[in-house]
């Protein structure tokens, strides 16, 4: 689910993961995601916020279409609008979502800002699994990258893009090869992750 640039989207379609995404749904008819979800022959479809007068009924709307669609796992990719319990009850640690800080730092919004306000040396982003609380859920696996002297908010946000780029198709991956294992209700284990990058952050092997 998508509400703009649609970039992450972009890079699960390029990846391995391409030929489980059933379909592509935005908030926003304007956002341009949908056109890259379009030329790779994916059905895509818009459910305005804006049509529902109670995030209940939205939500419940959301739910209706991906269970049409025999959607077993949603990902979130740039959706900005939060989700409420009735969302995240009809699809139980099957949500991701893509989030460009290393959480719990930098919850919500503006990460890249408020990582150079802080002055951290590290940054990144997370996909972690979504529950009700916002950017709160288990996390399954980080990218760090380092914060540079004279970086802006755009150049920071443009290293910590490419690292999302590598890891949200890289745990979706772990996801449709059932190698998740949820440790405790906050902990997730992945089977054989394998993961070598210098820069990734790993999630443990279940013993
Ligand atoms: C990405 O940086 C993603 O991490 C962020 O929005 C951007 C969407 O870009 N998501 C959040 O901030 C969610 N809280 P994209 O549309 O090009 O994938």
């Amino acid at each position: 689910m998508i509400s703009g640039r649609g970039s992450n989207l972009r890079a699960l379609i390029a990846s391995e993961v391409r030929s489980a995404i059933r379909v592509v749904i935005s908030n926003r008819v304007e956002a341009a995601g949908l056109e890259a979800a379009h030329d790779a022959g994916i059905e895509t479809l818009v459910i305005p916020h804006g049509d529902f007068a109670r995030r209940e009924a939205y939500d419940h709307a959301l739910v209706e279409a991906l269970r049409a669609r025999g959607v077993a796992l949603v990902c979130l990719a740039g959706f900005m609008r939060l989700l409420g319990p009735t969302f995240c009850a009809a699809f139980p640690s099957a949500i991701l979502n893509i989030h460009p800080s290393l959480l719990p730092a930098f919850a919500g919004l503006h990460t890249h800002r408020r990582a150079l306000e802080a002055g951290v040396k590290l940054h990144g982003c997370t996909v972690h699994v979504v529950t009700p609380e916002l950017d709160g859920g288990p996390i399954v696996v980080q990218a760090a990258v380092p914060v540079l002297a004279g970086d802006t908010e755009a150049s920071l946000a443009a290293r910590v893009l490419a690292a999302e780029h590598r890891i949200y198709p890289q745990a979706v991956r772990w996801f449709l090869e059932d190698r998740v294992v949820f440790a405790s209700d906050a902990v997730v284990q992945v089977r054989g992750s394998g993961v070598s990058s210098d820069s990734m952050i790993a999630p443990r092997e279940p013993n």
